[in-house]
């Protein structure tokens, strides 16, 4: 009988001589029963040590893939039935969509000009408070007896982000409704397992945040897209039969408008008549420009039909993966189920460092700080863009760390001219769900500051008239 073995790869001679021999068996290269070469002839065959072929039978052994017998030999015990083919395996479950999702603006790789949409500076982060909040976070957790952390998050954290949103987003909560999740997006995957079955039309905004719409259609919804002007979201578009609406009212993903006030009346008017959940994504309402934000959509709801949804992504940095959702009571119960069978709870250590950032003034000193320097920033981007005023407007923005660009003439190929000039944006298209009505681009300034805003614009007008 003939086994190929190869004993190329990392590791030492018998380890490799072991893999080698499991992954043999494991292949079905050698049928149940089947006795092996004896020790000395296959030692012989590879040119190994004796010893080392007796260590790789031992071990197979005990692992159950072989037996032997004084006298008779090592065979072949058992071998794992064979694999389906690809096209066999189960796949998604009925009604379930996934694909994948490009890595759109360039979060995940930089180029020569920065602007993806919504990150922030890393260098930037209060590192020296980060850093103490992190070893008292540490000391704390040292002297505890260590059992499973409460599935909604620390109180601390629930405490310090109740009293943010109370003088922040005009928002009264307690920290009870309140669920620490990992990033916005593990709260819009909780409300969508809780909230949404296959079938269920869900609405979100055209155009919109990709990351939202692609957990909804992953649950088998049908998602309708529905369109936004000035004011935000054509509430008198929206589908009869949606029993979810996703919104951006403090600052619409990506075009940039706060949503008015008569609007958000029409929406929670609409979830009363249609016992519909209302998901408010304020993800970077924080960082406003012109007075003072309007409060959050949530402020108004006195029904609890608005599921609220924060994140410490754009405040701080996307990288902590913290983030939060306001319950509405008729959906804390299943909210805290669906995050013990996901994660069961989130980290313990960032989350009281977080909470001691919070309660130290921390964190309210690096807004401010963030806010003065994305002010700057705003400022020298708008000057920059304003001497191209034959290619582009820009979108009134009122908060945010991004501008979305209108282009007075469509460029066909921007994707490509924009990779070909190393500039990381977004064209505005790549946030629609259908046909573009906007021809443009998202520029985010988390990233890129001073000189580099001037050359980033400079490349980017270069590319669209070349
Ligand atoms: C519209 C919107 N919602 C939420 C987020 C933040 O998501 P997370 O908190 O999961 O990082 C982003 C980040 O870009 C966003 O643009």
């Amino acid at each position: 009988m003939q086994i190929h073995l190869s004993l190329d790869g990392a590791g030492g001679l018998g380890q490799r001589l072991y893999e080698s021999l499991r992954r043999a068996l494991i292949d079905g290269q050698v049928p149940p029963g089947e006795r092996l070469p004896s020790s000395r002839v296959l030692a012989a065959e590879l040119g190994v040590s004796r010893r080392l072929v007796v260590e790789a039978y031992e071990r197979l052994v005990a692992e159950g893939f072989l037996g032997g017998a004084t006298g008779r030999g090592t065979f072949v015990l058992r071998v794992p039935p064979p694999l389906p083919r690809e096209a066999e395996r189960p796949g998604p479950g009925p009604g379930a969509h996934w694909r994948p999702l490009p890595d759109w603006g360039g979060r995940r790789a930089p180029g020569r000009h920065n602007f993806p949409g919504g990150v922030t500076d890393r260098a930037l982060l209060p590192w020296a408070a980060w850093r103490r909040a992190m070893m008292a976070a540490l000391r704390e957790a040292s002297r505890d007896i260590g059992l499973y952390g409460d599935p909604r998050g620390e109180a601390s954290l629930r405490l310090a982000i109740a009293r943010y949103l109370g003088y922040s987003r005009g928002l009264a909560c307690d920290g009870e409704s309140l669920l620490i999740t990992q990033g916005a997006q593990q709260g819009l995957d909780l409300l969508a397992r809780v909230r949404v079955a296959p079938g269920d039309t869900v609405a979100v905004e055209e155009p919109g945040y990709p990351p939202a719409r692609a957990v909804f259609e992953a649950r088998g919804a049908r998602v309708v897209p529905v369109p936004v002007d000035d004011q935000g979201l054509r509430v008198e578009r929206l589908p009869e039969a949606a029993s979810l609406v996703y919104v951006t009212p403090s600052h619409q993903f990506p075009l940039g408008m706060p949503m008015s006030l008569e609007r958000r009346l029409a929406l929670l008017a609409f979830a009363r008549r249609h016992d519909a959940l209302v998901v408010e994504d304020d993800y970077d309402g924080e960082f406003c420009f012109e007075g003072r934000p309007l409060d959050a959509l949530k402020s108004l709801d006195r029904e609890g039909r608005v599921a609220y949804l924060g994140s410490f992504s754009k405040v701080l940095h996307a990288d902590l993966r913290l983030g939060y959702l306001v319950m509405p009571p008729g959906l804390a119960t299943a909210l805290l189920q669906a995050r013990a069978f996901s994660d069961g709870s989130p980290p313990l250590v960032t989350q009281r460092a977080l909470a001691r950032l919070m309660i130290d003034g921390d964190f309210a000193r690096h807004l401010r700080r963030m806010q003065r320097l994305y002010t700057a920033r705003r400022t020298r981007l708008g000057d920059a863009l304003a001497a191209h005023p034959a290619l582009w407007t820009p979108l009134p923005q009122v908060a945010g760390i991004h501008v979305a660009l209108r282009l007075r003439s469509p460029v066909a190929d921007l994707p490509a001219r924009l990779a070909a000039a190393d500039i990381r944006a977004n064209p505005l298209a790549s946030f629609y769900a259908g046909e573009a009505s906007l021809d443009g681009v998202l520029l985010g300034f988390g990233v890129i500051d001073g000189e580099a805003i001037d050359r980033g614009v400079a490349a980017l007008a270069e590319a669209i008239t070349r």
